[in-house]
């Protein structure tokens, strides 16, 4: 009680704030994501995504070592596909020689102790910008799954450490599960999007890969953005399925997820903050009207106060530059 009892106490300085500080970043905090595209010599800025880039296979081994040196120890693929080799079923994804299996291999080559985790999703490789097969304007569930599994086991063969399932159908846990085990690859790692909304907030992304759907939305298989507790019922399900890490997506809109989640589970909770968020603190910064670093920060930490064991960001490299020291 006041006066007995002063909160000021605690940080009248700045040595006392660092002690009792309950929470803090670090590079073993952020997975990066890196966008692969065709091609020799390419470094493609997305317009969305001011400072964020495509890499074509060449360019990848100067930015896998930038981020080892930055201490950052995981990245997640993605991959824009030519629109000549899409079509219905994601063909292009099981080709052992196509764009990600490349990638896995560059980055693996250049250094060895990345953890490569790769998106697994048809939207890329689909010529509907869907993340499963369609039939009369629907995407199919199980059908897509039996791809779903296929496209993970290659990308394991590729050297991918993990698979990160970002496409919301039912079961596709349980089905890679099953394929890894049934090839012995019993330290092959999921991560699974497990409460993945219908999110507005994945706009640029989908700039970046050209993926965004031709017909419809989302919203029968991403999650009601409404919801709550069908997050701990998705999230369930999968750790059920065999996935290690859970993922939560977006990011800071959904921190109550996050928080709620950790309080439920014990599996280490992994938070995607997306390349909307990326784009509004980009822009604001832009207009001179925030603080660009102390603005992500703090965003960074707020991720790491509501119980997330890892963040993938596009902000991954600059947070790394500024905490390192
Ligand atoms: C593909 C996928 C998406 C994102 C990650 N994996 C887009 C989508 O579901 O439409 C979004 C990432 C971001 O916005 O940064 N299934």
């Amino acid at each position: 009680m006041y006066p007995l009892q002063r909160n000021r106490r605690l940080r009248s300085s700045a040595s006392i704030r660092a002690l009792v500080q309950e929470h803090k970043l670090s590079s073993n905090d952020f997975i990066a994501p890196i966008f692969v595209e065709s091609g020799q010599g390419k470094q493609t800025e997305i317009a969305s995504m001011p400072g964020y880039f495509r890499y074509s296979l060449d360019q990848l081994p100067d930015e896998i070592t930038t981020l080892w040196s930055l201490g950052i120890k995981g990245v997640l693929v993605f991959v824009k596909e030519e629109d000549h080799l899409k079509d219905n079923k994601g063909t292009a994804a099981l080709n052992p020689k196509g764009l990600m299996q490349n990638a896995i291999k560059t980055i693996k080559n250049t250094v060895p102790e990345m953890v490569v985790f790769t998106d697994v999703a048809l939207d890329p490789y689909s010529s509907y910008g869907h993340d499963g097969i369609v039939e009369k304007n629907q995407i199919l569930n199980d059908p897509t799954v039996e791809v779903l599994a296929h496209m993970a086991a290659s990308h394991i063969e590729a050297g991918a450490d993990g698979v990160a399932p970002s496409d919301m159908m039912d079961g596709r846990v349980l089905k890679i599960r099953e394929c890894f085990e049934s090839n012995g690859w019993t330290n092959a790692l999921i991560m699974s999007y497990s409460a993945k909304y219908a999110s507005s907030f994945y706009g640029p992304f989908r700039d970046a890969l050209d993926s965004a759907p031709g017909f419809g939305d989302k919203k029968t298989y991403q999650m009601d953005s409404a919801n709550k507790q069908e997050a701990l019922t998705e999230t369930l399900r999968d750790l059920e399925e065999g996935a290690d890490i859970i993922m939560v997506k977006p990011g800071l809109p959904y921190l109550d997820i996050v928080h709620y989640l950790a309080q439920h589970i014990q599996a280490p909770i992994a938070v995607y903050q997306v390349s909307g968020e990326y784009a509004m603190l980009k822009a604001a910064a832009q207009q001179g009207w925030l603080d660009y670093d102390a603005v992500m920060l703090e965003q960074l930490l707020a991720f790491k106060r509501a119980g997330a064991a890892l963040i993938a960001t596009y902000h991954a490299k600059e947070a790394c530059r500024l905490i390192n020291h």
